[in-house]
């Protein structure tokens, strides 16, 4: 039966939404119960307020940390959205005083179309963008990728790849000592090029993707608690990325991507938004998954020191603990579904 308990450094989100607000009330505690030590916060905030000044990032910040408890020692990581206008000065400022350790890259089609949520303001011109990666790279500023192509044309289970070799690729060619982040990654082939990448190439990869494919999304008909950017793939793509998680990699580490969504945003029938709400299981999720690959003495690594060295954190010196047990994942928080609500998992956090 192996291992009934395992205790790891306390862990880091490398991608996380807050959102703002009621909804930052509502889901900040749920990562806090997680004992998180820290959390990187993608800015794509509705448009016209994404994250994409230091103005904008401190006073975000300042509302996240006004939502602390008190003694809490929670850190939220800003990142700068990037956009078409961001000026290379500004993204070194930022990171120099402080404010961000990292830039988010997404992308948009020529009218804001065709990204993921409130991604209208994204790039559309990653040539474009070329003087600011040159910066970063000077600087070693990390640049996290929502790497999808935005090309109508194109496949929607395609776009990762299809982005990999049209933009990820090329980017890295051109800056190699550019670190990326290819953030949630879903595609095999994407999680095989940042293994032969090299130093400075990264990934983060969610608890969602590890455990499901893209029959998920029509599990009891168009099922939108399951639909997320990027789509989930086939099988085959699941289980390649997740050997390759699972056997260790020091280059890939836990990032949620948990983004959370009013169920009436997500159960309409026409439109509804792309985003899956992992944070009130998160440690448990991945336990899962890496119990089941028989990789429990890997998990620490991937939760809590992978990766922590780009956004300037060490590795914790506390712990957290999960032992074999119960665990109901809650249903719903607020009015956010929760993955997997209603469910048991064979791992439980202590403290829960
Ligand atoms: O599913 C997603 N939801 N993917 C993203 O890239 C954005 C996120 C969100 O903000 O809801
Ligand atoms: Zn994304
Ligand atoms: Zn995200």
């Amino acid at each position: 039966m192996g291992t009934d308990s395992i205790t790891i450094p306390r862990w880091f989100d490398r991608h996380l939404h807050l959102r703002d607000g009621d909804m930052l009330r509502t889901v900040l505690p749920h990562t806090l119960a997680s004992q998180a030590t820290a959390a990187v916060i993608m800015g794509n905030l509705p448009p016209p307020n994404e994250i994409s000044t230091i103005v904008k990032a401190i006073a975000y910040r300042d509302r996240i940390i006004s939502m602390l408890p008190p003694g809490s020692d929670f850190t939220p990581i800003m990142t700068c959205y990037l956009t078409d206008e961001t000026a290379p000065e500004d993204v070194v400022s930022g990171y120099k005083e402080g404010v961000w350790r990292a830039v988010k890259l997404y992308l948009a089609r020529k009218d804001g179309s065709g990204g993921t949520s409130h991604s209208s303001r994204a790039v559309k011109d990653i040539r474009g963008r070329y003087p600011v990666f040159a910066a970063m790279e000077k600087e070693g500023i990390p640049l996290l990728g929502h790497f999808e192509s935005v090309d109508p044309e194109i496949d929607e289970f395609d776009r990762e790849m299809i982005c990999l070799y049209l933009n990820v690729i090329p980017l890295h060619e051109a800056f190699p000592g550019l670190k990326i982040v290819f953030e949630h990654i879903t595609d095999n082939r994407s999680a095989e090029f940042v293994v032969s990448a090299g130093d400075n190439v990264f990934a983060t990869v969610t608890a969602h993707h590890l455990m499901i494919n893209r029959n998920a999304m029509f599990d009891g008909g168009m099922n939108p608690f399951k639909y997320c950017k990027p789509v989930p793939k086939r099988d085959d793509h699941r289980r390649k990325v997740r050997a390759i998680v699972t056997a260790g990699h020091p280059r890939f580490g836990a990032g949620t991507d948990s983004a959370p969504w009013d169920e009436a945003a997500k159960a309409r029938g026409f439109g509804c938004s792309a985003g899956i709400f992992t944070a009130p299981a998160a440690p448990e999720l991945y336990a899962t998954v890496f119990d089941e690959d028989g990789a429990l003495d890997k998990l620490g690594a991937f939760m809590s020191v992978n990766l922590a060295e780009i956004y300037g954190l060490e590795p914790s010196k506390e712990t957290m603990t999960l032992v074999r047990g119960s665990f109901t994942i809650p249903e719903r928080v607020g009015t956010v579904r929760v993955f997997k609500g209603g469910e048991i998992l064979p791992w439980k956090l202590v403290g829960r």
